[in-house]
């Protein structure tokens, strides 16, 4: 036998083997679902949150006692939020032992960026543009979540992020579709990898379906109406990705209602799109009480006609509304949603739960021994560190004032947030601990003991948690005294302002985006004492740093990095990591700007620069420019981009090459960006698209070359019936180091 028949035959059986696993599932789901009542089928469809945390509204009083009733009757499927192997059990052991058919819950969490240890918020992360760390963490977070009992992550959420009032901005990878899907692609790798079956995989859910992030004015929950055009090239190209390419075996739907239908209700977002014309096959979850929402969206009469709009129209588990376990199986039984609805969606569930291993091992994830060893891992600390140094975004550095030597004497550094060991770990933490990150002090300390520290204005008042607003402190100013006294005494001051950690995120949108509260005020005065100003910034979201820009000489955006943020700031102020991070959403001039996104039409009027003339689509009191844009980031070195060349290949292929050189004194990783635009098309296009991106590490002087092929996928979209055209013409392709900063050569396929 040639070596090549015998690889063949190894593939074959591997298929068949595959082939026949899946029989095997689809054959075991069919064998119990003969079995089950109509209640077990909607059981199935149940979701309850824990009373160990929540993460939305609390459940009822009283509730507690009747939901472990329900669990021992099999009228529960899922819970969310159960903490801890112990408690996993505990629960899993009422649903296994005492249920008529034993039927393990699946039990979900949102582990958003890890579980114990904190990768940087995902937003922060996308800025590093480096899929292999990206996908590392997400395995990280589910190596720990998996530990500790969870089986399944509401994660990645790829909503598309054009408006920095939005707190959820926070927990995705920012503005452009292309990249978002990439990065959730590898968040969904590093989550179920290639084997669900592995007691280190978790099932990863994409979310929210669908334009959760086009709420309109930024506003929590609002109501989204955007036309089939944006819905095909902006919000779903993650979603099909995630699907298509990801294979991700749950999907959430949405809050808001997306042109006069609720997302939880929606027969074309759930039936037609996503298990219509993606052929999706994991199961969709609802959003937390969004099918009982309906009836205060105005679509549904009652909780019973919203629970037969959402069964019907394909959202398969309900999460906290406690509809489906109280209405459905009688709506079945009086004809008016059909058995084959209930079949379906429990056939979806049911589904994962065999994938995962669940249904041979209900008790699989829950080893304490394994717990023990692995949440707060040495090397998952180290990961998280790693992580977090290539997130930050230097934004500014005049006069070389990065990095700070070693020797620097008299450093002043002065903020709340300097000292603050929970803000660092940012919005979506629940499995986490308070008060567990490396607060930017101790990283400093480990640099230099040549610094003094001042707090200055005190950011909130009283305890925050994750459910309620953070108290801002407006009027104590009796720190600014001494912190301006240091200022002045220092030769260098090192400013930490920003937003608490439970500033952005869920319920978390903002009017104001800019530096918070007394904060701005305490950085413009010290600026006035003492120039030599690094701010270090800490935030959720894009903030308005108009004043900053002008003023500050240097600026470090640092996010909310999570567990190792100190350390990883440190880093970079002293020059043991050179920055390479970019950012992955627009900076606005000011909140007037919002929406604002570097892929926007050109309209027929665009902007003239350098005039007074009025007659064009701009504002008559600020640039039409982001303050900063997508893809920008600085270093402490610097790369020159040339040999730009575009050829012309058979079938439609564009060859871009160019060199990028390390043109500075000092090693660096450098983010090369490849855009289009179409000159002419059927719909207008975008001025620019993010089509390919490369992340080179560059020795001083070294240089690399670098060559992407573009097809027809890349250069064509989709129609407002979804249809994808490529249409012949004109492109300009652009490279360079960010939206902005471009080099430009037409090309014409005729
Ligand atoms: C959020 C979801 C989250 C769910 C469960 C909801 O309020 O919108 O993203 O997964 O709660 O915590």
């Amino acid at each position: 036998m040639t070596k090549q028949l015998g690889i063949l035959l190894m593939l074959l059986l591997f298929f068949v083997g595959a082939f026949s696993q899946q029989k095997t599932i689809d054959q075991r789901v069919d064998s119990l679902l003969a079995l089950m009542t109509i209640e077990e089928k909607v059981g199935q469809m149940n979701q309850y949150t824990s009373f160990w945390t929540v993460t939305g509204p609390a459940p009822a009083e009283g509730r507690q006692k009747k939901q472990y009733e329900q669990l021992r009757q099999g009228l529960i499927g899922s819970m969310l939020n159960v903490i801890g192997t112990e408690n996993v059990r505990k629960v899993q052991e009422i649903a296994v032992n005492e249920t008529r058919l034993g039927i393990p819950l699946i039990f979900g969490f949102d582990i958003i960026h890890g579980y114990k240890t904190l990768a940087p918020i995902p937003l922060a992360e996308s800025c590093s543009w480096d899929l292999d760390l990206i996908e590392q963490s997400a395995r990280m977070a589910a190596t720990e979540a998996s530990a500790a009992g969870i089986n399944w992550t509401f994660a990645p959420m790829m909503d598309i992020s054009r408006d920095a009032r939005w707190g959820r901005v926070m927990e995705g990878a920012g503005e452009d579709p292309y990249y978002t899907a990439i990065v959730s692609l590898a968040r969904i790798k590093g989550f179920q990898t290639q084997s669900l079956a592995a007691n280190n995989t978790i099932a990863a859910c994409a979310k929210h379906f669908a334009a959760y992030g086009f709420a309109e004015a930024g506003k929590e929950y609002n109501t989204v109406n955007i036309d089939p055009y944006t819905l095909h090239n902006v919000v779903f190209p993650p979603f099909e990705m995630a699907v298509k390419e990801g294979n991700v075996r749950t999907v959430m739907n949405s809050f808001n209602s997306l042109n006069g239908v609720p997302a939880t209700g929606s027969h074309y977002l759930q039936r037609e799109i996503l298990k219509g014309k993606w052929n999706f096959d994991g199961f969709i979850v609802s959003d937390w009480g969004s099918v009982k929402q309906m009836v205060a969206h105005g679509y549904a009469e009652d909780d019973k006609q919203a629970v037969k709009i959402a069964a019907t129209t394909g959202s398969d588990m309900d999460m906290e509304s406690e509809g489906y376990v109280t209405y459905l199986a009688d709506l079945v039984r009086k004809g008016e949603v059909s058995e084959s609805v209930i079949n379906d969606a429990a056939r979806r569930i049911l589904t994962v739960k065999f994938e995962l291993g669940l249904m041979d091992d209900p008790f699989k994830y829950c080893d304490p021994t394994r717990e023990e060893k692995l949440l707060y891992h040495k090397e998952h600390k180290k990961l998280a560190h790693e992580i977090a140094k290539k997130s930050i975004v230097l934004l500014k550095n005049e006069r070389n004032l990065l990095p700070i030597s070693s020797k620097q004497k008299k450093i002043a550094v002065i903020g709340d947030l300097a000292a603050d060991d929970n803000s660092p770990l940012g919005s979506w933490r629940i499995g986490s601990d308070d008060h567990s990150a490396v607060p930017v002090l101790e990283g400093i300390k480990a640099y230099t003991k040549n610094y003094t520290y001042e707090r200055g204005v005190a950011l909130k008042n009283g305890k925050t948690d994750f459910l309620h607003h953070v108290k801002l402190n407006n009027t104590d100013t009796t720190g600014i005294g001494k912190a301006l006294r240091l200022a002045k005494s220092s030769e260098l001051v090192i400013v930490v302002v920003g937003e608490h950690g439970f500033m952005s995120g869920e319920g978390r949108a903002r009017t104001d985006i800019g530096i918070p509260h007394l904060q701005l005020d305490m950085l413009k005065q010290i600026y006035e004492a003492n120039s030599n100003v690094v701010l270090v910034l800490m935030n959720g979201r894009p903030l308005d740093l108009s004043w900053a820009e002008e003023h500050i000489p240097a600026i470090l955006e640092c996010w909310h990095l999570g567990t190792a943020s100190g350390n990883a700031i440190a880093d970079v102020l002293f020059g043991d990591y050179n920055p390479s991070g970019k950012l992955t959403m627009s900076f606005p001039r000011s909140v007037g700007q919002l929406p604002i996104y570097y892929n926007h039409y050109n309209t027929g009027k665009p902007f003239i620069p350098n005039t007074d003339i009025v007659f064009h689509s701009h504002y008559a009191d600020q640039a039409n420019t982001p303050l900063y844009p997508f893809g920008f980031g600085l270093s402490y070195t610097t790369y020159e981009y040339s040999d730009f060349q575009v050829a012309l290949r058979d079938a439609n292929k564009v060859k871009v090459s160019f060199e990028i050189k390390n043109t500075g004194k000092k090693a660096g990783e450098e983010v090369a960006q490849v855009y289009i635009r179409d000159i002419a098309a059927s719909l207008v296009r975008p001025v620019q698209e993010l089509k390919r991106f490369k992340k080179v590490a560059l020795e001083a002087g070294a240089s690399q070359k670098i060559e992407f092929t573009l097809t027809e996928k890349d250069l064509g979209f989709y129609n407002s019936k979804g249809l994808f055209v490529f249409e012949k013409g004109s492109f300009d392709i652009m490279i360079g180091a960010n939206a902005r900063d471009v080099q430009t050569k037409r090309i014409t396929i005729k």
